[in-house]
Formats: C-alpha cells, structure tokens, sequence
C-alpha cells in the first residue's frame, strides 16, 4: 500500500506541473485526489482492512502523502493566479510618466520681484517692516496726529488704541530714518490693510514704499526716479502723468497715474472712464517728518513714494479686477 501511495503522490504531481498554471486543469487534479470520492478518500477507506498496528504506520504515511499534496496544489494555485494578475494588469513601461504639478511665483510676487529688481538697478535697497504697526508708525510720526481728518483717508482695522494693521508701507520711512543716518536709498515691500473693497480696491493689498534722503535731493530727482521705474515696467511708449495731491507726510505731494492698459486710455470701468489709472502716491519727505526722527531739515531733503503692486500687476497683465488676484482660482493663477 506504501508504494501505491508513493506512486499517487508521483502521477499527481507529475500532472500539476503538466497543468501549466491552468486553473481548471488543477482544480480536476484537486477533485480527482482529494475530493470526497477522490484517491485518497478510498485508501483512507481501504485501511480499515489492515490489521491495528499496520494501519497506524500506514495511516501515518498516507495522512503525510495528503498533507504534501495539498501544499503542492496550492502552491500551484497561487502561482497561476498570481500570474492571471499580472497578465490582466500589463504595465506598458513606454508610457510617458505623469508630470507631477510643479507650482510658480504667484503674479503679485512676481510683479513685486520685477518691482525690486527695476530699484535694485538704481541702487536702492530692500528693507522690511512690521504688517501690525503702532498707531505711533502709521500716523503720528507721519504727521498724522490722533482725530486729525487725514485719518480718513484711510479706512483703517485697528487692534488696539495703539495698534493698527498697517494702512500703507510708510511707517518703514520712520523705522529706517530712526535707526540710520541720511544718505538714504530703501524700498520697502510688503502687505497692507484697509477696509475697502471693489474692482480696484481690496481689504488685503501690497504697496512698495520707496524713501530716498540726502542732501540736495530734488523733486526733479523724484520724477526722474519714478519715470525711468514706469517706463522699465510698461515700456517707453507708457504715457504718466504726476498730479499734485496732498499727504500729511510728503510737501509738495503728487499721485503718478499711467495711461490705463485696458482701454488704452479710452476710458472703461477699470479706470472708471478716465483714461487714467493711479498707481503710487509720492511727495517731497515733510520737514515735520524729519524732525520727527531727528534730522535737521535745513540740511537733508528726500523724497518718498509707495505704490500699489496689484495696481501694476493689474496694469502689467491687462487683469480688469483686482479681486482675481486673491481668489486663488488656479484657472486663473496657471496663466502667469
Ligand atoms: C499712500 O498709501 C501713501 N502712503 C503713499 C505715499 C508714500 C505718499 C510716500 C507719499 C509718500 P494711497 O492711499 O494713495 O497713498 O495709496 C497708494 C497706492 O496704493 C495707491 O495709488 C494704490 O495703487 C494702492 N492702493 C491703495 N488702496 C488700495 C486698495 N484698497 N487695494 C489695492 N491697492 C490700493
Ligand atoms: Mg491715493
């Protein structure tokens, strides 16, 4: 009986490596020895004739010869399973990869960037300053006393009695004329607050504050500056305009418009039909201003500007409201 055995583990086998993976041809290999009326159950049937100690041994080698048989089938199983898989799931390694998303310079950035390095170019550096300013910064040192009506000027989120967030980039004039001795080259970048809103006005903007201070620094000096900056932004053929206007800060004060991009100084909505769009707001720095942080006003002058970059990113990209800019639509942000 041990060799019958030995000989039937041998053919089946011999008949699962002829399946070939084939799952069919395995499970009648399952069915045909190990089912209920397979081989094995009628020699497990056939023990019963053998005499006690017989069987035991006999037994023994048969339960073993099952055991084998079983782990050879299911290995062979898996295997053709296994291989069904990846049959189903060819990967084709000629095709081109997925890009994965590679993100950019959000245009305010970008324009603040050009911004920089257009003044980088006429020797002024880049210094920053607080975005939650004292009331002492944004105001007072700017010739901007409390319950003064310039304070409307600016709709302004306070904190605290003392504390504001900052209206515009001035207050970074006072901080860096506290701190240095004229001459004075800086722009100043950075984030500002006010409670506005609508096609060219929003609550969070970014402006470029500009100071210059020296001695015998003119308002020819000034226009000078600002116009080679407009026309390296937009180009030459850029027409802008300096209207007087007023600061506490800054006398005499001009707003610099530029011919609006849009309509191309037709008039539209942008430029609310003036053919004009203001971008930056400039004066000759105030004698009050310097006293304020101690220089003498009889022997430094300087001027000071502070732009809005939506403003010229606006201008730049022919981009009709400025809202866009902080919707974070990347339909709109992929563009740049
Ligand atoms: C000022 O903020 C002055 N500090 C500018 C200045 C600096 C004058 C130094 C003299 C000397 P004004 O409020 O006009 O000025 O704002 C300057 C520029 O910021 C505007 O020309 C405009 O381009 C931009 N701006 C102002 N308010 C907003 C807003 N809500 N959203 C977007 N841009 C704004
Ligand atoms: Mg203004």
């Amino acid at each position: 009986m041990e060799n019958e055995i030995r000989s039937l583990l041998e053919t089946a086998s011999r008949l699962i490596s002829g399946a070939q993976d084939d799952i069919k041809a395995l499970e009648q290999v399952r069915v045909r020895y190990l089912g209920r009326k397979g081989e094995f159950a009628a020699l497990f049937k056939g023990l019963v004739a053998l005499p006690d100690d017989e069987r035991r041994r006999v037994g023994k080698v048969l339960n073993e010869a099952k055991v084998e048989l079983e782990a050879l089938l299911n290995g062979a199983m898996d295997l053709s399973r296994e291989k069904l898989r990846s049959r189903t799931q060819f990967f084709d390694v000629t095709i081109p990869g997925r890009r994965p998303l590679t993100g950019h310079l959000h245009p305010i950035t970008q324009t603040a960037v050009e911004i920089g390095r257009i003044f980088s170019g006429l020797g002024f550096e880049t210094v920053e300053g607080p975005e939650i300013e004292l009331d002492y910064y944004n105001f007072e040192a700017l010739n901007i006393p409390r319950d003064h009506p310039a304070r409307d000027m600016q709709d302004t989120f306070y904190i605290s009695e003392d504390v504001v967030l900052r209206t515009h980039t001035s207050p970074i004039q006072v901080r860096v004329m506290e701190k240095r001795r004229p001459p004075i080259r800086i722009i100043a970048p950075g984030r500002t607050y006010r409670c506005d809103s609508d096609v060219t006005h929003t609550p969070m903007f970014h402006q470029v504050e500009g100071l210059m201070v020296g001695e015998n620094i003119s308002f020819g000096d000034l226009k000078g500056i600002l116009t080679v900056f407009v026309h390296q932004m937009f180009g030459p053929h850029v027409g802008l305009r300096f209207r007087p206007s007023f600061f506490p800060f800054t006398e005499p004060s001009a707003e610099v418009d530029i011919q609006c991009v849009m309509c191309r100084g037709a008039g539209c909505r942008v430029c609310s039909q003036t053919g004009w769009l203001e971008i930056l707001g400039s004066g000759m720095v105030d004698p009050e201003v310097f006293k304020m942080v101690g220089y003498d006003p009889e022997t430094v002058t300087g001027f000071a500007f502070g732009m809005g970059i939506e403003r010229i990113a606006m201008l730049k990209y022919g981009i009709d409201d400025l809202r866009l800019f902080f919707e974070n639509d990347l339909r709109f942000l992929r563009q740049f």
